[in-house]
């Protein structure tokens, strides 16, 4: 009702902050200036970009604390050159915070990869997921092979190698790389059914011909 204070809704978060009561004080407890150094400022050296699937949670997988990772995370970790959240991510973590490394982190199973190959419409998230179905149609000839499980697997893997070279074909990159900033960018796929990473072995830094459009050995 207008003019009406606002009602303090019941919600289900409670053990959520007992949790975080019991996370923050044990931090404390074993690093007493952890908080009031986290504070004061933050000095990632990586910048992870990975799907925002709940089972691949970056800072736990690559046991970085808070502080240690700059993280971007979207349905299957797409970076798109019209994606404007994804580069002012990009851009403020390789201009002011000058991270080493970017890792592009997708991961086995993903629902997103797997959505996009589906011939109904999901809605929204279809245009969304669209370029990851362009890029099964051109890799069709080495996807078409493989039995339905391999397909999906490899395709995540393409999908990871693909947006490897994406960000190394923006602005961010190439002008980071033009000044000789040493930024690399790494492509990895994670194994939610074993915790494992692997590295895709598709790592670019600024040694690669700069101004020739990257094309991360997806051909
Ligand atoms: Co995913």
């Amino acid at each position: 009702m207008p003019g009406s204070p606002p009602v303090n809704h019941p919600h289900n978060l409670a053990a959520l902050f007992a949790n975080n009561r019991d996370w923050s004080a044990a931090r404390r407890a074993a690093d007493p200036a952890f908080f009031s150094r986290l504070a004061a400022q933050q000095a990632p050296a990586y910048l992870w970009i990975g799907c925002s699937d709940s089972r691949v949670p970056a800072n736990e997988i690559i046991g970085l604390a808070p502080g240690e990772v700059f993280v971007h995370r979207n349905v299957a970790n797409l970076v798109l050159h019209s994606d404007m959240n994804c580069l002012s991510v990009l851009q403020y973590a390789v201009e002011v915070l000058k991270v080493r490394d970017i890792i592009v982190c997708g991961h086995y199973g993903c629902g997103g990869v797997a959505a996009s190959l589906e011939s109904v419409s999901r809605g929204l998230i279809s245009n969304w997921l669209r370029p990851i179905r362009e890029l099964a149609e051109q890799k069709a000839d080495e996807l078409s092979g493989l039995d339905n499980d391999a397909r999906m697997a490899r395709l995540c893997e393409l999908n990871v190698i693909k947006q490897v070279g994406n960000v190394a074909n923006t602005t961010v990159v190439q002008d980071a790389w033009q000044r000789g900033q040493e930024v690399s960018i790494h492509g990895l796929c994670y194994g939610v059914s074993d915790g494992l990473l692997r590295d895709l072995d598709v790592s670019l830094d600024y040694s690669v011909v700069l101004s020739d459009l990257v094309d991360a050995n997806v051909s």
